[in-house]
């Protein structure tokens, strides 16, 4: 049988990351965070001072260092040189980073190969931007997941509170409507729902609830 993979796309906050995660353990499939690969970049760019805006100078940057990722039941680990850097990559500094790193046409050439390899072999959930639109214009199902913005930078607050970073709620706001801009006006892989992804709007859900409703979509394509 062939493998089966579901994709998870929408906006910063909607929460992708927590539902894809539920949905890969309930499902037992390997669970793919494609925002944490376009952060590890940023991360690096940040941690090398390598401008963010030079597509050439992040390419020589990543081929001078060992990135992996590893996928667990913890969750989806990024590696730079063997030390765990998954924390950093939630940095406000990375988020603030990752949308002008991730507008380049040679990053996500080389990170749009690495995510369909994880998809060759294994049933996956991924969850990104352009997911359903590009990197798996085939997948068995497609959800767009949004989320209206307040309560998306809610989510993303208590993110930023649990690994130590106090950031007013309207800074929050800002933050994220603006990557949204962005991620949504580029030229390549832009944010948008695919034709045929299934819209899912989490707005006062919980996790579990949203779980739910994927898995009974999963449940009726079989
Ligand atoms: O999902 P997360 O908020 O961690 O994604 C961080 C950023 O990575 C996004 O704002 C976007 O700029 C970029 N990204 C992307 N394509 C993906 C996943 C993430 O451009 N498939």
């Amino acid at each position: 049988m062939y493998p089966v993979s579901i994709a998870i796309d929408g906006p910063a906050g909607a929460g992708k990351s927590t539902v894809a995660r539920m949905v890969a353990k309930r499902l037992n499939f390997l669970y793919v965070d494609t925002g944490a690969m376009y952060r590890t970049v940023a991360y690096l760019c940040i941690a090398h001072s390598v401008d963010a805006t030079n597509s050439q100078a992040i390419i020589q940057m990543l081929n001078q260092h060992d990135v992996t990722f590893q996928m667990s039941d913890d969750g989806f680990k990024a590696l730079v040189d063997d030390v765990d850097v998954s924390v950093q990559l939630r940095d406000p500094k990375v988020s603030a980073h990752v949308s002008t790193v991730a507008a380049h046409h040679e990053v996500r050439s080389r990170l749009t190969t690495w995510q369909r390899t994880f998809a060759k072999t294994q049933s996956v959930v991924m969850d990104g931007r352009d997911i359903g639109t590009v990197v798996l214009p085939d997948a068995t199902i497609k959800i767009f997941l949004t989320a209206d913005v307040e309560e998306r930078a809610r989510r993303r607050q208590r993110e930023f509170c649990k690994n130590g970073h106090d950031v007013p709620l309207e800074e929050i706001i800002q933050a994220v409507a603006e990557r949204d801009a962005r991620d949504s006006s580029r030229e390549i892989a832009p944010l948008k729902a695919a034709g045929d992804a299934i819209q899912i709007d989490s707005t006062g859900k919980s996790a579990e609830r949203v779980v739910d409703e994927i898995l009974s979509l999963v449940e009726d394509a079989h």
